[in-house]
């Protein structure tokens, strides 16, 4: 197989050449392609809103589940589109009834919304957060799963958790995980804002009952792109945020799994219809899988990889940073942690990095000490990486 010509990958994505991006974890930039598909969809609903509302948009919305469905290891009639992947854990939080007395049991190193929303959803319905602790550099995806195997209880009703961890990019054992919780009768919601791309995501394989995903990381799909997985068990369990047009189907409607003449089917419909509303991004999906696809999606992860291995290699005992990643193919992907020495103020190195270098980058304090997170896409460069090692040296020499 030739060499991909990574450098010319690299120019057919929209980079501000005056920027080092190493934070796709946050969010991803757009191949050009993309933004152009997006764009030209806005100027259709811009130009003609009705006509394109009513008569473009059903075909292109049932293709673009499609292509989702098919790439994430779903069916189109088990995916509800979503704004991101708050939205989505939300909407399950705020669906669920869960026999109280019990817990809500979730990682110690959850999105900090996330774990607020099941707070205020625990507080609501009389039940409680329990947090389990990850394992600080596992050498093994069965240390997790032993570590929530020893924190699930009678009292247990959901296991919440990332699939990728957002602070260091640990990626977790999903299917252990499940198959365990599924083992004690706990539903599972996994939160997998970093999963499509970053991982072969496959959620046939996945015995989850709720999968949250994001398009607008690192699967470069424009911001306002995130979809539910609906397990087979929960056809019924959702309810819709917002009441609108599609709570009531029309007369006529088909079975709700079927597809409907709006590009959606009666059920999905019902909790994605928030009145008028522009839903170009999702329609994008074809074109952002499209691109990574004619890439390799497994070339881009290897090449990811390789990005994230040179980085810990050049970081790791440089001015002090010590890795909070594991380096192991199972328990890691496209980002790489560093533990910052004592002391370091994140703010000011946060503001430091951008004002000074221009350099994007995470840096997050948590309880254990400062990290800064390094996400490396197809389009990182070793000489990025270089010039952040290098700006961490002058932080660090300025104090
Ligand atoms: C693990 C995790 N969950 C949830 C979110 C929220 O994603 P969004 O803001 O797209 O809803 C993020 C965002 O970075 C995240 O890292």
């Amino acid at each position: 197989m030739a060499d991909t010509d990574w450098a010319g990958a690299r120019e057919q994505m929209l980079l501000d050449p005056t920027v080092v991006n190493l934070n796709t974890g946050s969010g991803g930039p757009l191949p050009r392609r993309v933004f152009e598909r997006v764009t030209a969809l806005r100027g259709r609903l811009a130009h003609e809103p009705m006509d394109f509302l009513l008569r473009d948009v059903p075909p292109l919305l049932w293709r673009a589940r499609e292509s989702l469905a098919a790439y994430v290891g779903s069916e189109p009639h088990r995916l509800v589109l979503t704004t991101n992947v708050t939205a989505a854990v939300n909407l399950v939080a705020s669906s669920l009834r869960p026999a109280a007395p019990g817990e809500i049991l979730m990682s110690d190193h959850e999105y900090t919304p996330m774990r607020w929303c099941w707070e205020r959803m625990a507080r609501e319905r009389g039940l409680t957060v329990r947090t389990f602790r990850l394992p600080d550099m596992p050498r093994d995806p069965q240390e997790i799963v032993d570590a929530a195997v020893a924190a699930m209880n009678a009292r247990t009703r959901v296991l919440f958790f990332s699939h990728v961890v957002s602070s260091t990019g640990l990626v977790l054992p999903a299917a252990e995980l499940c198959e365990e919780a599924r083992k004690r009768s706990v539903l599972t919601m996994i939160d997998g804002a970093h999963a499509p791309a970053f991982t072969a995501l496959d959620l046939a394989a996945l015995p989850c009952d709720f999968y949250a995903g994001s398009g607008h990381k690192w699967l470069l799909a424009p911001t306002g792109v995130g979809f539910l997985h609906i397990g087979a068990d929960h056809t019924r369990t959702l309810r819709p945020p917002q009441v609108s047009w599609a709570y009531r189907p029309p007369a006529g409607s088909g079975p709700p799994d079927e597809r409907d003449r709006f590009g959606s089917t009666p059920r999905l419909r019902r909790l994605e219809c928030e009145g008028t509303r522009d839903i170009c991004p999702w329609l994008t999906l074809p074109e952002a899988i499209g691109f990574q696809a004619e890439l390799g999606h497994d070339r881009i992860r290897s090449r990811m990889r390789e990005m994230t291995e040179y980085a810990r290699q050049r970081l790791t005992g440089w001015y002090g940073l010590e890795p909070a990643t594991p380096a192991s193919a199972e328990l890691s992907g496209g980002m790489v942690a560093f533990r910052l020495p004592g002391g370091t103020d994140a703010d000011g190195l946060r503001r430091c990095l951008w004002e000074r270098f221009r350099i994007e980058s995470a840096v997050a304090e948590r309880p254990d000490g400062t990290l800064i997170r390094v996400s490396t896409h197809f389009y990182t460069t070793e000489a990025e990486i270089d010039f952040l090692a290098e700006a961490l040296k002058d932080a660090q020499d300025r104090g």
